[in-house]
């Protein structure tokens, strides 16, 4: 199979088993795994913040930071299209017993101005801002990078008004790759960050929160209130280490194999490419083709190709570590002999 579906898809190397069974691990509650405290020493090194924290998944990530920084009945703001906000199952409401104030942003980038107006004042009919959070990349804009200069600017104005930032980074390694923007800098324009493991970096399992050691300290708290304290978790940490020490470098492949695709099926007659193709994330509309989506999809995977919806007319295609660029090839040919018959 060709799995295009999304970057979650892949399947952890030979050399990320043999780290999983050779790993050093003690009791991760107790802060005794070794391989865990590793990972999260490399993790917070990386993005330049005072400590890190293991978690099970960039969604449990970006709970627990809303629960850090929020208290009941604030607000939050964030893009009108970020997956906290689409696909968290409404998860900062439910546990932080917040309220979400989306902004329509341009290509996922909320614009400062409307931030600033989002913010709420004094009155007592009116919620505080509590949390301004940031997706980059941002998912449902096709991998769209957020410049540096926005999340910059929105840090700015989050500060004169004593707010904090999360960046939900699930794909922060690609927005860095990208823009040739170290991870760093983008951090730098943050309160916490959350980054997923498990995406385009090929590990199994889990991702990292960073920030402040007293951020860390209150999310281990949360984490652990969320069930999310795990025993001798090195077996999971330890393919985490190679994610961050060789897999960013493979992001640069499936960003070129994205704009391959992208650049081969935009010539097919009745192929709209939705998005502006930076990172691993093509959106394909092929609504002036003579079939539907689902067609498209299940013709594709009679050619043992697959794809997801993403929306009423979009499809969407994410290259990852297991994509070749002949994959690519494949892709294209099937995709040009369904929709040209
Ligand atoms: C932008 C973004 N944030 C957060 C998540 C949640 O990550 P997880 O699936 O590990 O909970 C995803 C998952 O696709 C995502 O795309």
């Amino acid at each position: 199979m060709i799995d295009l579906r999304s970057d979650t898809v892949t399947i952890p190397s030979e050399k990320m088993r043999k780290a999983m069974y050779e790993a050093e691990v003690g009791d991760d509650v107790y802060g005794e795994d070794p391989t865990v405290n590793k990972l999260e020493e490399i993790a917070a090194n990386i993005l330049g913040k005072e400590a890190a924290l293991f978690v099970t998944s960039g969604t449990q990530g970006n709970q627990i930071a809303g629960l850090v920084h929020c208290k009941t009945g604030q607000e939050v703001i964030m893009e009108a299209q970020a997956h906290l906000f689409l696909y968290e199952a409404a998860a900062l409401s439910a546990f932080a017993g917040v309220q979400i104030r989306t902004l329509t942003g341009e290509r996922g980038a909320m614009k400062p101005s409307d931030v600033e107006a989002a913010i709420r004042g004094d009155d007592i009919h009116e919620p505080e801002t509590g949390l301004i959070c940031i997706e980059n990349t941002h998912n449902k804009a096709g991998g769209a990078v957020i410049p540096l200069e926005n999340m910059k600017e929105i840090y700015q104005i989050a500060k004169r008004y004593g707010i904090p930032v999360h960046l939900d980074g699930a794909r922060l390694f690609n927005a860095s790759v990208a823009s040739q923007v170290p991870v760093q800098e983008f951090a730098k324009y943050t309160d916490s960050v959350q980054f997923c493991l498990s995406k385009g970096l090929g590990a199994p399992v889990g991702s990292i929160i960073a920030g402040s050691s007293d951020f860390i300290l209150k999310a281990r708290k949360w984490r652990k209130r969320l069930g999310g304290g795990l025993r001798q978790a090195g077996v999971l940490a330890a393919p985490g280490i190679i994610a961050l020490e060789e897999n960013v470098n493979l992001l640069e492949v499936d960003h070129e194999n994205a704009k391959q695709l992208a650049e081969g099926l935009q010539n097919i007659e009745g192929v709209v490419i939705e998005n502006k193709v930076e990172t691993n994330i093509i959106l394909v509309n092929i609504t002036k083709s003579k079939i539907t989506p689902e067609t498209f999809l299940l013709q594709l995977k009679e050619h043992d190709i697959l794809a997801g919806t993403f929306g009423p007319n979009t499809i969407r295609f994410v290259t990852n570590n297991s994509i070749s660029k002949i994959s690519i090839d494949k892709v294209l040919l099937a995709s040009r002999k369904i929709l040209s018959s």
